[in-house]
């Protein structure tokens, strides 16, 4: 057992039961019922969630125990959807076959995240989204959530490096009050993207 298996071992949802804020506000960017896949989607509030706004979803997790509850999560909401477990590690994306990607707080090591972006890109389809909401550096400085290593912080001159080639629709840096569970409480430092492959 792993150490977000044991972080999802309790009945309870960790970040609840309700999408990501930015998540919800950003979805409808993505291609209206397309297939969208949730990367180190843990416990399934967001995949549960598009899934309840018509789209075709797959969660990855490396936690089986965190997408066991997914799963209970999305019949508890009477939506459907499929869950894999990976190592997203030298994951390879099958091409263009997503309309949307989506990564909330899927924190990685550097050395992982800037290959798996750049394979992500052609993991779209064209006119696919990736849809990114992630912990900057800054936040070290708050107790308020997120890792306590910076490596596992991306910045956004990073992740438009890593997107570039991508029409980057929201691209920012911000200060915000996030509340989500037990697991993030309080005005956070993060970074968002919404981003595009070109047609
Ligand atoms: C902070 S949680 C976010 C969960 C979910 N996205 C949410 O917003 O509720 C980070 C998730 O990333 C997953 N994760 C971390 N490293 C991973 C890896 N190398 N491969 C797959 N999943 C990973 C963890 O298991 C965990 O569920």
């Amino acid at each position: 057992m792993n150490s977000w298996d044991e972080r999802y071992a309790p009945a309870t949802y960790f970040y609840g039961t309700e999408p990501n804020d930015f998540l919800r506000e950003q979805a409808p960017v993505i291609p209206s019922g397309g297939t969208v896949l949730c990367l180190g989607e843990g416990e399934g509030r967001n995949a549960a969630y598009l899934a309840g706004q018509g789209y075709d979803v797959v969660a990855l997790d490396q936690s089986a125990v965190g997408l066991e509850k997914a799963g209970r999560l999305a019949a508890a909401k009477a939506v459907h959807i499929q869950t894999i477990v990976a190592n997203l590690d030298g994951y390879r994306f099958d091409a263009a076959r997503w309309d949307g990607i989506v990564s909330i707080w899927c924190h990685l090591p550097s050395a992982i995240r800037s290959t798996l972006h750049r394979q992500m890109v052609m993991g779209l389809k064209p006119g696919g989204v990736f849809l990114l909401e992630a912990y900057t550096p800054r936040q070290l400085r708050n107790g308020t959530g997120g890792p306590k290593d910076v490596d596992l912080l991306p910045s956004l001159a990073e992740l438009r490096r890593d997107l570039h080639g991508m029409e980057i629709l929201v691209g920012t840096e911000l200060d915000r009050v996030v509340q989500e569970g037990t697991g993030h409480n309080g005005l956070s430092a993060v970074v968002q993207i919404v981003a595009r492959r070109p047609t």
